[in-house]
C-alpha cells in the first residue's frame, strides 16, 4: 500500500474534519493517552486550527482513506493560557510553532510516515518565517500506570532523533476525559522544543 501525505492550511481543513476526529479518537483511546474521544471536544480543537490562516495539517492518505495525520499552529494562534508556560519562561510565543499531534493507525506505523510528518511541519514552519522554534508536548503518566501496557515503548527515542530536547521547565496541564473517568480530569504534559 502506498501512502501518500498532503499539506492543507486553514479552513482548508475542514472537509476532512470528521476523518480527523475519527483518527484521533482511535488512535488517542490507547496508553499513554487513554482519550475516550469527545465530539464536542474534537470540534474546538479543530475550529482553534481552522481559524489559523497559517495552521498546517498533513494527512496521510492510502488512496481516498485518511489514515494518518500530524497538525501544527502558530502559538500565537493559541489561547493565551497556552501561552502561558513560555510567557513564564521568557519565551516570545509569536516565536514558536506548536505541533498538535501526529496520529497513525498501527498498520501503517514503522515505515517512516511519522518522520515525514515532522519534515513537512518544519518545513512549513521555516517558509512562514519568523520562527525560532518548534515545539509539542508529551503527556506525563506514572510508570507503574495501571493500564500501561507491557512491553509499552515510549516515543522519546523516536523524539530524540528528530532533534527535540524535552524541557521539564516548559509544561502545563490540559483536560480531557480518560477511559473509565465521568469527568474530564487535568493532566501534566511536558513541552519538547527544537531550534530551527
Ligand atoms: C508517532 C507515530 C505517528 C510515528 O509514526 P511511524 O510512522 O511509525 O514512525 P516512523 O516509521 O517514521 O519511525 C521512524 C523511526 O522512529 C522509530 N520509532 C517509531 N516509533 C518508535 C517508538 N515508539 N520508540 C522508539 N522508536 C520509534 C522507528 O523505528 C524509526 O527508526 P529508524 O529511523 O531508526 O528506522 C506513530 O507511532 C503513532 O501514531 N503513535 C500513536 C500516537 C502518538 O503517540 N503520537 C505522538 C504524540 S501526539
Amino acid at each position: 500500500m502506498t501512502v501518500a501525505l498532503k499539506n492543507y492550511t486553514g479552513r482548508d481543513i475542514l472537509p476532512f474534519a470528521e476523518d480527523l476526529a475519527r483518527l484521533r479518537i482511535k488512535v488517542f483511546r490507547s496508553f499513554p493517552y487513554l482519550y475516550d474521544g469527545d465530539m464536542t471536544y474534537e470540534q474546538t480543537y479543530i475550529d482553534t486550527y481552522a481559524r489559523s490562516a497559517d495552521s498546517l495539517f498533513v494527512l496521510a492518505f492510502d488512496g481516498d482513506q485518511v489514515v494518518g495525520a500530524a497538525t501544527g499552529i502558530p502559538m500565537a494562534d493559541e489561547t493565551d493560557e497556552f501561552k502561558q508556560p513560555f510567557l513564564d519562561q521568557g519565551y516570545q510565543p509569536d516565536r514558536i510553532f506548536y505541533f498538535g499531534e501526529s496520529v497513525l493507525l498501527p498498520e501503517y506505523r514503522g515505515r517512516g510516515i511519522g518522520v515525514g510528518f515532522f519534515e513537512h511541519r518544519e518545513c512549513h514552519a521555516r517558509e512562514q518565517g519568523g520562527f525560532t522554534h518548534c515545539c509539542f508536548c508529551a503527556v506525563e503518566r506514572p510508570s507503574d500506570h495501571p493500564l500501561r501496557p507491557s512491553g509499552y515503548q515510549p516515543l522519546d527515542e523516536f523524539w530524540h532523533k528528530r532533534g527535540y530536547t524535552r524541557v521539564p521547565a516548559l509544561n502545563t496541564k490540559y483536560r480531557w476525559r480518560d477511559i473509565g473517568e465521568t469527568v474530564q480530569t487535568a493532566k501534566p504534559m511536558t513541552f519538547w522544543l527544537k531550534s530551527l
